[in-house]
């Protein structure tokens, strides 16, 4: 199977070319004592709304955001792009317009019931993680395929497949030891015009990604128990 290439072109209306696949299948216990510690390690992730100004290994972000690209997507259209941003001004931009919506939400745009929600999140309209972190992942949904003809093509499952992607980004930067935030400013369209982005795609979160501040502080939040999320038919 080819893994990566470097000019990938949609397979529509292609025919159906399989190869086999035969991977090494992990003897029983070597996934009970994997599953565990991963448990274990996810249970560790927190969203971290405080970053230090310190630099992140760079590989590691490439690393964690090819870990995501291999999300599965509908029809398998990955329509996702991930937009690192480093440059501290183009950072002090989104932060302004950022807080410009946010100022707009939280005076009154959210209503009483979505304010009562993030309470116990002790969120503001004061975004400093935009530009403490040394980091911001900035990600697109590719609503629908663009050729360079200016062909549109419809694209499935968008949403599905972006947030299974940014979950398996989240995992991966958490695992390679960074913190992350997902940021979702409503409305985010300002994050096309700033980033220069094309009219197929529309933002779908900012992540800044870094580590936490050494006085960083994360709400007391209790998870669900496995018994509350499982059903066993
Ligand atoms: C789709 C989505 C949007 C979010 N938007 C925001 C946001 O705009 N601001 C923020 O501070 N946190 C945001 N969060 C983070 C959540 O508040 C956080 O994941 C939740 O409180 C649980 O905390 P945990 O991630 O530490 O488990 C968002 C999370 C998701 C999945």
């Amino acid at each position: 199977m080819t893994e990566t290439t470097e000019h990938w072109a949609p397979d529509h209306g292609e025919p159906y070319r399989p190869v086999p696949y035969r991977p090494e299948r992990m003897p029983p216990e070597e996934s009970l004592t994997r599953a565990a510690e991963l448990r274990d390690r996810m249970r560790e992730r927190h969203t971290v709304r405080q970053f230090a100004p310190d630099p992140v290994p760079e590989q590691v972000v490439r690393d964690a955001i090819a870990c995501a690209s291999t999300a599965p997507s509908g029809a398998h259209q990955q329509p996702w792009t991930f937009v690192l941003v480093r440059d501290p001004e183009v950072r002090r931009r989104i932060r302004a317009a950022a807080e410009h919506e946010e100022r707009i939400s939280y005076d009154g745009r959210l209503g009483e019931e979505w304010l009562a929600a993030l309470r116990p999140l002790g969120t503001d309209r004061v975004k400093a993680h935009l530009t403490d972190a040394p980091a911001l992942l900035v990600v697109f949904q590719e609503r629908y395929w663009l050729g360079e003809d200016g062909t549109k093509r419809k694209h499935y499952y968008v949403d599905e497949s972006v947030g299974i992607a940014v979950g398996m980004l989240l995992s991966a930067l958490h695992l390679s030891g960074l913190a992350a935030l997902v940021h979702t400013p409503s409305p985010m369209r300002f994050l096309s015009q700033v980033l220069g982005r094309p009219e197929n795609e529309k933002a779908f979160a900012v992540i800044p990604v870094g580590y936490p501040a050494p006085d960083c502080q994360v709400p007391d939040l209790v998870r669900k128990s496995l018994d509350q999320v499982l059903v066993e038919v």
